[in-house]
């Protein structure tokens, strides 16, 4: 798929829908093993998820999980709309819910630099947590800047830049049901 305004290509799928749905899975397994104790209907595990691109993925992972959770949202930006992270977090809507004392789990759709998560992590442990854990879609190592947890990762990949299954270039791209490469189209490429 081409998008001759924009110059931008989209590669064959990186992430299949039925890989998306094994990783969704199994980290529903993992996540209900270690909350399973710690949980419970009265206290149940709170998933922040990161908007927008998050999205998809808490959906589909909040419906997989076997312990009683309830969602939050919050939203933040890296100053700018290009494909590089600039590392400058600014909060545009923050949490409803106070998180003293609860079991928090924060959602992401992709780590890339890691400074997104760096800044969250510092930002909810100031608030008094019982714990705070992160679960990240996706996780591009060879880009990470600093040194931050990632307590579960659904796939490692490559530094390219993704869309679909809720990540976005420049906001398009998200209701893609499987995860894309895209690249850009040099000047004097295929006419197609
Ligand atoms: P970090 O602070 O550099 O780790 O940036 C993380 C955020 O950058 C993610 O939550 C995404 O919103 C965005 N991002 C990083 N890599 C990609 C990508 O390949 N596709 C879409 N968004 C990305
Ligand atoms: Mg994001």
């Amino acid at each position: 798929m081409d998008d001759k305004i924009s110059g931008m290509h989209l590669g064959s799928c990186l992430v299949g829908e039925d890989e998306i749905t094994e990783i969704v899975e199994r980290l529903a397994r993992e996540i209900s093993g270690h909350y399973e104790s710690l949980v419970s209907e009265e206290n149940p595990l709170l998933l922040v998820g990161i908007l927008k691109g998050a999205v998809v993925f808490l959906s589909d992972l909040a419906r997989a999980l076997d312990v009683p959770v309830s969602l939050d949202f919050m939203a933040v930006s890296s100053y700018g709309a290009s494909t590089d992270s600039s590392g400058v977090v600014r909060i545009l809507h923050d949490l409803d819910t106070p998180i003293e004392d609860r079991h928090v789990l924060i959602v992401e759709d992709i780590v890339d630099t890691g400074l997104t998560l760096q800044y969250l992590r510092e930002h909810f442990s100031a608030r008094g947590p019982a714990s705070i854990g992160v679960v990240a879609f996706l996780d591009k190592p060879d880009r990470r800047a600093v040194d931050v947890a990632v307590e579960y990762v659904g796939r490692s990949i490559p530094d390219e830049f993704v869309v679909g299954y809720g990540l976005d270039w420049n906001q398009r791209h998200r209701a893609l049901p499987c995860v894309r490469v895209i690249e850009e189209m040099s000047s004097e490429g295929e006419n197609g």
